[in-house]
């Protein structure tokens, strides 16, 4: 029997069957009532519960969340570069960098990197740009548009926000622009921001402003309508963060719908420090 008829399942196999991340997938078990068993700390699953349990409609608004968003990267990277000037511009990076710059010789991740727009500026100071993101197609645009001496400082990785391929205490600053409003839990992926940075270390997050332009859930595979800044606080709290300051950017996200509406939506910029 191949791998792929195989019945029953590890947490692993389970996750991929539904194509999200083991968080992700425990997520949906702690709160949906997938089929399961636990056998002493493990957890199996049967292949045909599980096809059954989809083919009732219980898990697809959730799944497909995370699959949308990662189709619609891919639809957009090869142009995302061109889509970037027109949605933000260049001032962005500079306004967040120049207030928050990586100490000369330090080691900082840039999450949901996309095409290396942050990771880009980041790696003139750092040592190390650990420069992630959950689409393929983004980070493949990223590595032909960087130049041989900027990839001898960042390097681009494959992995997801929720879920971070990175040693507990290990980066000095971490980094995250227009990522919040794309994840299926911003207060997890937060908490694992936190995980990873060192004590002291600091954490830089910009992000659109709650907004009520549903069409960019549709359109823009947006998860959230911006990002509630009271909420935003309340999860950099959760995970631990101290010195929290959440501010003006002083510039705006322009996004256009497909019936030719045009809106510019304001920016906010939040940081945290990891206490000792
Ligand atoms: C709006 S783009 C911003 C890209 C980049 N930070 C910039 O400023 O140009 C959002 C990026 O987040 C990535 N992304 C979405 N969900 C993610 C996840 N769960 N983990 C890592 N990256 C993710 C997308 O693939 C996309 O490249």
């Amino acid at each position: 029997m191949s791998d792929t008829e195989k019945e029953v399942l590890s947490l692993e196999e389970a996750s991929q069957l539904f194509q999200v991340s083991t968080k992700t997938f425990l997520k949906l078990l702690r709160e949906d009532n997938i089929p399961a068993r636990k056998i002493g700390r493990e957890w199996r699953f049967s292949r045909t519960a599980l096809l059954n349990w989809i083919a009732a409609g219980n898990s697809r608004e959730y799944v497909s969340a995370e699959e949308d968003n990662k189709a619609y990267f891919a639809q957009v990277a090869p142009v995302y570069d061109e889509m970037r000037k027109d949605f933000y511009g260049e001032a962005l990076r500079d306004i967040l960098i120049s207030r928050f710059p990586p100490e000369p010789g330090s080691t900082v991740a840039d999450i949901g990197t996309g095409t290396g727009y942050l990771a880009k500026k980041l790696s003139e100071t750092a040592r190390v740009v650990n420069a992630i993101d959950i689409s393929p197609a983004m980070l493949e645009v990223a590595r032909k548009d960087l130049s041989q001496q900027e990839l001898k400082t960042i390097r681009l990785i494959e992995g997801d926000a929720h879920d971070l391929p990175f040693e507990d205490d290990s980066q000095d600053m971490v980094y995250a622009n227009l990522l919040l409003h794309h994840l299926l839990e911003p207060p997890l992926a937060i908490k694992e921001f936190y995980r990873i940075l060192k004590t002291q270390g600091r954490i830089v997050l910009s992000d659109i402003n709650r907004h009520n332009y549903q069409w960019t859930k549709v359109e823009k595979s947006d998860i959230w309508l911006g990002i509630e800044r009271s909420e935003l606080k309340r999860w950099l709290l959760d995970a631990g963060f101290s010195e929290i300051e959440i501010f003006d950017l002083g510039c705006n996200c322009r996004t256009s719908s497909k019936s030719g509406v045009t809106v510019e939506i304001s920016m906010f910029g939040a940081t945290g420090v990891k206490p000792s």
